[in-house]
């Protein structure tokens, strides 16, 4: 079993793994990666003043997400290619996540198809991230195919009409390696990843030529018409975004910057999560991504009014250093870094966190 001390230690260990065309891919961010750094330094902003003499001793981190229970409220985020860190690739995440007890959100640009990763999950419950491609009959198929391999909400990302300006990616000429293909679609999606059409990024290009940068609101209401599953929209920081989102019949948000790999110069998540909570006012549920790397960032994101929190980049680097077990070595840890941080804060129930706790 991983022995892991912190999730910050754990990056250095990976890059010695990877290639590092593939280790910067999934370590960086866009331009100037301020929008990365401040993403994680956001939460060191916010102070929990700890209650005392609360009763800690029977302490529990069961809560719902869309309804759905979870052991606790951390959430896998859609990345692709987990193929790049390890063979089992989704598989091996999804089976990790399923027995941590919470839920992976499967990338459109996963390695593994999604009806596979539904297999890997068994009963546990998993979401779909889609990508609108300019091809509808695409989008729609997927939509479809996710409804009838019982993954039980879409999650919509919007904040990709093109890929960010990511400067490792141009530099190195990311491609993806021959032996791994897009397993939700045709090869010839996998090849314009391997070629790219000339300089920089291939997947910059694939993005540019396939997925649709004129989706708007009324897209989201089309979904709903194709869709069983209710959706949840990721990718938003305004909150005036998030009260949209709710009148265009989202179940939820996720607030997110996309870890600091689209506009360079937002701000973190952390930084509006409390004013798209309010704007929200209780008629949809609001997630949150971006630089969580403690118990106590979790703590913080509850406390200001997530419902649950989704951990990124540590998810594949515990993926790169011992697969399925990396990844639960991952979840545990963060876990156990809640429960105590819950105990030392007075909180023994998750609805014990409240916004009190935030200086
Ligand atoms: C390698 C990588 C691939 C990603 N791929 C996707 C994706 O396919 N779809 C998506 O909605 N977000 C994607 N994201 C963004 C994540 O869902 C999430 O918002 C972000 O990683 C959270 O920040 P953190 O890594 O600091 O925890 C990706 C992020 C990384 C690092």
């Amino acid at each position: 079993m991983l022995d892991i001390l912190n999730l910050d230690s754990l990056e250095p260990l990976a890059r010695e793994r990877l290639d590092p065309m593939l280790f910067d891919y999934i370590a960086g961010g866009a331009a100037d990666e301020w929008t990365l750094v401040e993403s994680r330094a956001a939460w060191s902003r916010f102070q929990i003043l700890p209650r005392m003499l609360r009763g800690v001793a029977d302490r529990s981190l069961d809560t719902t997400v869309l309804g759905t229970p979870v052991s606790f409220p951390v959430l896998v985020p859609p990345m692709a290619f987990h193929g790049l860190c390890h063979a089992d690739a989704e598989i091996a995440t999804a089976k990790a996540t399923a027995a941590e007890g919470t839920i992976l959100c499967a990338s459109t640009m996963s390695n593994c198809s999604l009806e596979a990763i539904a297999e890997a999950s068994g009963s546990a419950p998993r979401w779909f991230q889609l990508y609108v491609y300019r091809d509808r009959e695409i989008t729609r198929g997927l939509v479809q195919r996710a409804a009838a391999a019982g993954y039980s909400a879409l999650c919509l990302t919007v904040d990709t009409p093109l890929a960010g300006h990511r400067e490792r990616d141009k530099r190195n000429g990311l491609r993806m390696p021959s032996h791994l293909e897009l397993g939700n679609f045709p090869r010839s999606h996998s090849d314009q990843n391997r070629v790219g059409s000339g300089h920089g990024s291939a997947l910059a290009h694939y993005i540019a030529a396939q997925w649709d940068p004129s989706l708007s609101w009324k897209d989201v209401e089309w979904l709903q018409s194709i869709s069983p599953m209710p959706i949840i929209v990721k990718g938003i920081l305004a909150p005036q975004d998030a009260v949209l989102a709710m009148e265009h019949g989202a179940a939820g948000v996720i607030v997110s910057n996309h870890g600091g790999r689209q506009l360079d110069g937002v701000p973190a998540g952390a930084t509006m999560l409390a004013a798209v909570v309010d704007a929200v006012a209780g008629r949809g549920e609001v997630l949150i991504d971006g630089g969580i790397r403690r118990g106590t960032d979790v703590l913080k994101a509850l406390a200001l009014g997530a419902r649950a929190v989704l951990v990124g980049r540590p998810i594949l680097w515990g993926l790169t250093l011992d697969g399925a077990d990396g990844v639960r070595a991952v979840l545990a840890h963060l876990r156990s870094e809640l429960d105590l941080a819950m105990a030392l804060a007075g909180c023994a129930t998750i609805s014990d966190i409240t916004r009190e706790l935030i200086l």
